[in-house]
């Protein structure tokens, strides 16, 4: 399988659980490395461009809202199959469908505040990086 890099936000409401490290432990079980981190409180103005192909989607205020009401950790992940692993690790994106043992069945409380954000795809993971990591490229393999 070849080795991926994706792009990872624990969002503002399993920060203020206090659950970064829980949720680090399990990337790192997986054979995920932590690459890149910064912890932030993003912007509107950055959410809304990290969101922006959601848009015109009916819950994008309240998406954008809750990304910016408190610090949020950001990290790009590096590993096998990266990106099918994390969103394997996350489960689904509604906390109540989600599988048991993953990180939104344990931690998140709703659809809208689901503790964690995780690239899609390929093309989106190198968007996402670019856009928190833009000098993440010098650090070689
Ligand atoms: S996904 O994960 O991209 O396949 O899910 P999707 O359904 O396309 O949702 C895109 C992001 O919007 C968030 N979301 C919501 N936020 C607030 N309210 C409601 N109702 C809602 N539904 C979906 C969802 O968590 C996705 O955020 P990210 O950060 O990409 O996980």
């Amino acid at each position: 399988m070849a080795v991926e890099r994706t792009l990872s936000i624990i969002k503002p409401d399993a920060v203020a659980k206090n659950v970064i490290g829980k949720i680090y432990q399990r990337f790192e079980d997986a054979g995920l490395k932590i690459i890149a981190a910064r912890m932030m409180h993003l912007s509107r103005n950055e959410a809304e461009g990290f969101y922006a192909v959601h848009r015109e989607r009916p819950f994008f205020k309240d998406l954008v809202d809750f990304m910016i009401s408190g610090p949020v950790m950001v990290q790009a992940l590096e590993g096998e199959g990266a990106i099918l692993k994390n969103r394997d690790l996350m489960g689904a994106t509604d906390p109540k469908k989600a599988a048991p043992g993953t990180i939104r069945a344990d931690f998140a409380a709703s659809i809208d505040a689901n503790a964690v954000h995780g690239s899609d795809a390929a093309e989106t993971a190198a968007v996402e990086i670019a856009y928190f990591f833009p000098a993440l490229n010098v650090y070689s393999r």
